[in-house]
């Protein structure tokens, strides 16, 4: 045991040093997972699969902006962005005016449609 001497404060330095340098590591590691994990959602609409239902069903007229559609990635979408995303979904699903109900994807389900949704209404 420890008597307090001066010949065993070098190892206990040693020791804290190397408990608390291990503690940042943890740390950090667990900052990256929380990082992960609150950026990954936002990549969501990103995926392959939306880009695919997207060039199957949308892009015909979301594309061109035919017969009224909000231009994909421009700024077409600013009127309806003000709407909020749940409303254009649950619009999406319905359809409305020129705008047939699913936007003729009838594979989609209101998560595909919202990562569509939120894909071609940004710009870029
Ligand atoms: C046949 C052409 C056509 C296709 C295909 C199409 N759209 Fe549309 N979409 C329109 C038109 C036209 C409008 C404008 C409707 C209006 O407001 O009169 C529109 C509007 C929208 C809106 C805004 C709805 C609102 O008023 O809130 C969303 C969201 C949308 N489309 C999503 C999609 C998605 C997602 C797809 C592909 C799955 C798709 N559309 C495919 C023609 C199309």
């Amino acid at each position: 045991m420890c008597c307090g001497c001066f010949s065993c404060l070098p190892a206990k330095l040693y020791y804290r040093s190397v408990l608390s340098s291990h503690g940042t590591i943890i740390m950090r590691k667990t900052l990256t997972a929380l990082l992960l994990v609150t950026v990954l959602p936002a990549a969501h609409a990103d995926d392959d699969y939306t880009h695919e239902l997207y060039e199957l069903y949308c892009q015909a007229c979301h594309g061109a902006a035919v017969s009224g559609a909000p231009r994909s990635f421009s700024r077409d979408w600013q009127p309806w962005l003000k709407k909020g995303l749940p409303q254009m979904v649950e619009n999406a699903i319905r359809g409305t005016g020129n705008m047939p109900a699913m936007g003729t994807c009838n594979e989609c389900g209101p998560q595909e449609l919202e990562d569509l949704i939120r894909y071609m209404s940004r710009e870029q």
